[in-house]
């Protein structure tokens, strides 16, 4: 699907998508249009129950007096409460609505609001544009027998405004940021068997092309620095593990300037190894390393919309397999940190890969802050849904900024506690610590501090997104299956408070 922004409608078109707010306000175009078709719209309106509501959508087929087949109404909700992110929703679900009806080509209508500042409008085509292209992401590369009416129709989306180079300028960015977010999905979506910790390094490795330094370190020096509780997680695939750093160094301040750093859990499948999983459900361990593909996909938007800062990704890149090889559950051990682990369960293997990955980005590195991402816990599907994401914290401004950038965006967080009661709930009887909490307790939060032993006084968070990495049920910019949250949130909140 290709977008463009127009000054004025072009000719000959599928569809021509005007919006209201309520109550059924139409703006100047709208306006226009129903008064060459005729009243149309208004006609339409009076007869259903179109009200200008936030998401409602009134298409009218084959009016008379205009030379399109279709007109579309999207309604916008009250003038005042329109944010960002319904202008954003709304491009989206234009583009879905598109598709069903079968419309190769449509001009969306973004117009000023009577009191309204031009500049404001060119910030709104930007964020429907970027949204219609959020909403016409598809994984459809092993479908060889789509019949027509699966495919999608839509080819050509003209945004109609009048400020055109603020607008294109304002998307430019937008447009590498779903570039980020698609790399995210795509990784996410595909399966153990094309994406394992090898195949994912290389995937990351295309990096290089967009100016992010990338660097691999295979087995043997993944050995020689000392990850020992990341290796005791992959030594029962007869797949390699991979530690893959990405660096972007945009800061104008030079490379002297310290990082910002992300790390991802890569758990490229996940059987719970010698602690296996039920098989009801298993496949869903493929995107075990969504993590890891975030990390990825927000350093492909940085670098695409060329950010002024310096960022550093690091991912763990393991296979979690149950062999002849495999770690034991009771096996004990030695972290890159020096401190020692007793692996009772075999399943809770990404803060293992974690322990490895933090600790190495924070000795190398040194960053202003560090986030991690990671599928942690089933425990937090069970406290959140699939809305929002687990936020942990030992710094309360990160944290801030990081919540108030998810509920910006549409990819909310909540924050759960630390502390020392659940801390003392992992130490070991034999080690320095176990990998589990007590019982079936307060399982995320276990998780959670487990993670803080391997961070110092860095600012760090930690994001628990196991449930809302895949999406069982599309939603207007999120199509089913893998959703790419995070690279949008971090994105915002690189560009909020880590840029010079
Ligand atoms: N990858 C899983 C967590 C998960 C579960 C993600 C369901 C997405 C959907 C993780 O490695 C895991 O198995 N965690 C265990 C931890 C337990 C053994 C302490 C869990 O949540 O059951
Ligand atoms: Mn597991
Ligand atoms: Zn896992």
């Amino acid at each position: 699907m290709r977008i463009a922004f127009t000054g004025k409608p072009p000719a000959r078109l599928d569809a021509i998508v005007v919006a209201a707010t309520r109550p059924r306000r139409l703006a100047a175009a709208g306006r226009d249009l129903d008064a060459r078709s005729g009243g149309a719209i208004a006609r339409a309106m009076a007869a259903g129950r179109f009200t200008g509501d936030a998401e409602q959508i009134l298409d009218i087929a084959a009016p008379a007096g205009v030379d399109v087949a279709r007109i579309v109404v999207v309604g916008l909700g009250t003038r005042r409460a329109i944010t960002d992110l319904a202008v954003e929703t709304m491009g989206g679900a234009v583009v879905g609505h598109l598709n069903r009806v079968g419309a190769k080509s449509a001009a969306i209508v973004v117009e000023a609001w009577a009191d309204e500042k031009p500049a404001a409008v060119a910030r709104r085509a930007a964020k429907v544009a970027f949204g219609a292209r959020l909403g016409s992401y598809r994984f459809d590369k092993y479908k060889t027998k789509q019949k027509p009416t699966d495919k999608p129709t839509l080819e050509r989306i003209a945004v109609v405004t009048p400020r055109l180079a603020a607008a294109k300028a304002a998307f430019a960015r937008l447009d590498k940021l779903a570039d980020g977010v698609f790399f995210t999905r795509d990784l996410v979506s595909e399966p153990a068997n094309v994406i394992y910790p090898e195949s994912l390094a290389a995937r990351a490795d295309m990096l290089s092309s967009v100016g992010v330094d990338v660097e691999e370190l295979g087995k043997g020096e993944i050995e020689a620095v000392g990850m020992g509780a990341l290796l005791g997680v992959a030594q029962g695939s007869a797949r390699e593990p991979r530690v893959v750093v990405m660096q972007w160094n945009g800061s104008p301040k030079g490379i002297e300037d310290p990082p910002v750093a992300f790390v991802g859990k890569g758990v490229t499948f996940d059987t719970g190894g010698i602690s296996i999983k039920p098989s009801g459900g298993m496949e869903d361990m493929k995107w075990d390393m969504a993590g890891s593909a975030v990390v990825i996909g927000l350093m492909k938007a940085l670098a695409g919309r060329d950010a002024p800062v310096n960022a550093v990704g690091v991912i763990g890149l393991v296979e979690n397999m149950p062999s002849g090889t495999a770690q034991r559950p009771g096996d004990v051990v030695r972290s890159m940190s020096g401190q020692t682990i007793e692996v009772i369960n075999t399943d809770a293997e990404g803060r293992l890969v974690l322990a490895d990955a933090l600790w190495y980005c924070q000795t190398r590195f040194k960053p202003r802050a560090m986030i991690d991402l990671a599928t942690l816990t089933g425990a937090i599907i069970v406290s959140l849904g699939s809305y929002k994401a687990g936020l942990f914290a030992n710094n309360d401004a990160l944290a801030r900024h990081l919540a108030a950038a998810g509920e910006g965006v549409g990819e909310a967080l909540w924050r759960m506690p630390l502390g020392k009661r659940y801390d003392k709930d992992i130490n070991s009887d034999i080690a320095d610590m176990k990998n589990v909490g007590k019982n079936r307790e307060a399982g995320s939060i276990a998780g959670a501090v487990f993670l803080q032993r391997f961070v110092g006084r860095t600012p760090w968070a930690h994001l628990d997104i196991a449930g809302v990495t895949w999406s069982k049920s599309a939603s207007p910019t999120v199509p089913k299956g893998g959703t790419g949250f995070g690279v949008r949130l971090l994105d915002r909140l690189v560009a909020d408070h880590f840029e010079r």
